[in-house]
């Protein structure tokens, strides 16, 4: 039997607290809980909100989809967490008020994980009960487990017993999260099947069984790209009710999501360089959406497309490590030598492959375009 159990509830302790919503809110954590972050735009919501909400969920689907999506409730500025289509995050909320339980599917960096966060944060004031997919998942994770030496000194018992992150959202009626469940063995996922069609989970050894409170679902998130990995099953597809989350459709959008993101995650980190304008980003984003789609934006030339998935995240990771880069040393001010290296680096992913792309990129695109001067020479200094 595996043992190789991934959560320590032991160590939270917060199992039977079913109201419990912040686990620390401690400041100096590297990076903080949504329902711990976002505390005060929840609460102001939750004041402003008068539509019904479905049983123990702490919003409406109205307030929560405001969180998602931004807006105001009373004085306050709710942040835009998600930016694209209003109806694909309405479908997904409206899917969490049904028995069905919701997959979140996309290519990489399209924002699954941080969507099923917010909305785990919004819907249940909770959005730790998390199952992190892998090869090697085991039922136990899913189900639950025991803690050894309470087994071997008590016998089966409830003190015994370890609780998955999903046996604690079904005791508290509360959302549950599994990341990368197509990474999850074909075996081990068919445990989900009774979890979501019966909204039981029984425990042979005690002779009992956990019934999921109302309030209770799950959101998946699995990668387009993955889909060879461990196909699902078609009778536990039946339990999901799939949103497609897409890449940004225009520049622009993609542009304020980049702008966005590495706002807060600077003020996070303590980065002492703020983004002035958004040059840099305007020509990271292009650079990558042109290598995504094999064609410059203006439609014009045909252009080979790199290995890599060159996703939103990792224009965000890009402008990051420039930021830093300029911070600690440059002028405070970021320049194209100081996003080179991130963005060759994003680029090249298969050494032989991509770099011919780039390479060709490089001399026929970057160095044409107007006013790119600069960023052609730090990228051929960087190659
Ligand atoms: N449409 C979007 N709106 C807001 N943020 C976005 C959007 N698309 C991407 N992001 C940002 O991209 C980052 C990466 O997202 P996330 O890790 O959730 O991707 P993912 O789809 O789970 O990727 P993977 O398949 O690699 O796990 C997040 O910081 C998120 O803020
Ligand atoms: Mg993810």
């Amino acid at each position: 039997m595996s043992t190789k159990a991934k959560e320590t509830p032991a160590a939270k302790g917060n199992g039977a607290a079913s109201t419990a919503t912040s686990s620390s809110g401690v400041e100096s954590v590297l990076r903080r809980h949504a329902e711990d972050q976002f505390a005060a735009e929840l609460a102001a919501l939750q004041e402003v909100d008068d539509k019904q909400r479905p049983p123990k969920w702490k919003l409406s689907p109205w307030a929560v989809a405001t969180y998602v999506l931004g807006g105001k409730a009373g004085g306050m500025e709710i942040t835009a967490k998600y930016i694209g289509k209003r109806r694909l995050i309405e479908v997904a909320i409206a899917t969490l008020a049904t028995d069905r339980a919701l997959l979140l599917l996309g290519v990489p960096g399209t924002a699954k994980s941080w969507l099923s966060e917010h909305l785990a944060a919004a819907i249940s004031g909770d959005s730790t009960q998390v199952v992190q997919g892998t090869a090697g998942t085991a039922e136990e994770q899913i189900r639950y487990g025991w803690n050894y030496a309470l087994l071997l000194s008590k016998g089966p018992s409830r003190e015994a017993m370890v609780s998955s992150p999903l046996m604690k959202a079904m005791a508290t009626g509360t959302i549950a999260r599994i990341e990368e469940l197509t990474r999850i063995p074909a075996d081990v996922q068919d445990s989900l099947i009774t979890i979501l069609s019966e909204k039981s989970l029984p425990i042979p050894e005690l002779g009992e069984e956990v019934q999921a409170a109302k309030g209770f679902n799950v959101i998946a998130t699995a990668n387009n790209r993955d889909k060879g990995v461990n196909e699902l099953s078609s009778a536990l597809k039946r339990r999901f009710n799939t949103v497609i989350l897409p890449v940004p459709d225009t520049a622009d959008e993609e542009i304020t999501i980049v702008q966005q993101r590495v706002k807060s995650l600077g003020k996070a980190l303590e980065i002492p360089a703020e983004l002035t304008g958004l040059d840099e980003i305007r020509r990271v984003v292009t650079i990558f959406r042109e290598l995504r789609n094999g064609q410059t934006e203006d439609g014009k030339s045909k252009l080979k497309q790199s290995t890599g998935t060159l996703s939103t995240a990792e224009a965000i990771s890009v402008m990051n490590n420039g930021l830093a880069l300029a911070a600690h040393f440059g002028d405070g001010s970021i320049k194209a030598s100081d996003i080179a290296s991130g963005l060759v680096g994003a680029v090249i992913k298969d050494p032989v492959q991509d770099r011919v792309v780039w390479q060709e990129y490089l001399e026929t695109v970057v160095k044409e375009r107007d006013g790119w001067k600069d960023l052609y020479r730090a990228c051929r200094e960087t190659l």
